[in-house]
């Protein structure tokens, strides 16, 4: 069976397990703010055409400045980038024929990046309650160049606590190892000053990027930026191709980035749906993450081993998860969720509680 490496394709999911969903789709598979993209958005649209029609700025001036405002930063620490995707791709051309660490199971697009450019990878696992092996980590250190962090991590929606990172990033300094911090879910975190950008002004081997694809909804668009060095940004921006963001997205980001009630509603209606669906998935005995965003891991905690059955359930029921086959270290034993809106969820619940009392 060949399924699809990414979520948000509903119809070849369901198609590589041989079915075939008519009528409404419940996409569960694709971590996207469910509220859908900013209202605005689409009474801006006729005006954007004239962003079609153009290259866009090539030095990006207001968005820079819109962003440096944002983070309160130097725009000569900042690199917009084409989502977080093309931030990872531009990341690894700096390490070219050299040593990289990922923490599985973790975002994939890590490993391509690196076969991509000739680094070779160590893997470590995360441990059974998915928390980071800190030990592990800084023995492992001192034979890589470069460690992958997924912050909160994509599956698990599990995070690697402050204290702990920086104390790697101390060793990281010592031994001459860069810590390459992905924070592409980080606006959805309940607690945003738990950002790892509170450490970039002590350390010069740490990169982050974010992405605002997820967050606003918009992955027909794409958005995101790097922050760092001055020293590593310059050198970023060597690798990054001209125009990579394209000039609606350019257009749009200060409009995004000051728009302080669709994140509100955004974090208001996370917190309310996270609580609900934990409460009832422990209640119905399932094995779910307890994350920190807006996806989590599932498995049945009665019949942990027919993961594949409820997949089928599920889709069966319209509702399209997100399969773990391509995550190492999970392969395939967990579903992943993303947090949908409240009915949305609710329907899920009733489905759960349908295959709970299923003979
Ligand atoms: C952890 C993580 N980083 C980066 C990305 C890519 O972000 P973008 O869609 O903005 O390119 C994704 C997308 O799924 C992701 O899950």
């Amino acid at each position: 069976m060949v399924l699809p490496a990414h979520g948000g394709q509903p119809g070849r999911i369901a198609a590589s397990f041989g079915m075939e969903v008519k009528g409404k789709v419940y996409d569960f598979s694709a971590n996207i703010n469910p509220n859908g993209p900013p209202s605005w958005l689409s009474e801006q649209l006729p005006r954007l055409m004239e962003e079609v029609a153009y290259y866009p700025d090539p030095d990006y001036l207001e968005a820079y400045e819109a962003l440096a405002k944002h983070e309160g930063m130097d725009p000569e620490q900042l690199l917009l980038t084409n989502g977080g995707a093309e931030a990872i791709f531009l990341i690894t051309q700096l390490f070219l024929g050299k040593k990289a660490l990922t923490i599985n199971p973790t975002f994939t697009e890590y490993e391509r990046a690196c076969q991509a450019f000739n680094i070779g990878l160590t893997h470590l696992r995360l441990n059974q309650e998915f928390r980071f092996p800190v030990e592990a980590m800084a023995q492992v250190m001192p034979d890589v160049d470069v460690v992958f962090l997924c912050y909160p991590n994509n599956p698990t929606g599990t995070i690697l606590p402050l204290t702990e990172l920086e104390h790697l990033l101390k060793l990281g300094m010592e031994i001459g190892t860069t810590f390459v911090i992905d924070e592409a879910f980080v606006h959805f975190l309940f607690e945003e000053e738990l950002s790892v950008k509170q450490l970039l002004a002590f350390y010069p081997n740490l990169i982050i990027l974010r992405s605002l694809t997820k967050i606003f909804a918009i992955p027909g668009l794409r958005a995101g930026y790097m922050m760092a060095s001055k020293d590593y940004i310059q050198k970023l921006k060597e690798k990054q191709p001209s125009w990579s963001v394209n000039g609606i997205t350019a257009n749009i980001l200060p409009v995004l980035l000051s728009d302080k009630s669709y994140m509100a509603a955004t974090k208001a209606w996370l917190e309310k749906e996270c609580k609900k669906l934990a409460e009832n998935l422990s209640a119905l005995k399932f094995i779910h993450t307890v994350s920190s965003v807006n996806f989590y891991l599932l498995k049945d905690g009665e019949r942990p081993d027919e993961t594949e059955e409820l997949f089928r359930f599920l889709v069966e029921n319209h509702i399209i998860p997100r399969h773990t086959d391509n995550f190492k270290g999970l392969d395939g034993s967990y579903l992943r969720l993303a947090v949908r809106s409240a009915e949305e969820n609710d329907y899920l619940l009733y489905v759960l509680r349908k295959w709970r009392e299923a003979p």
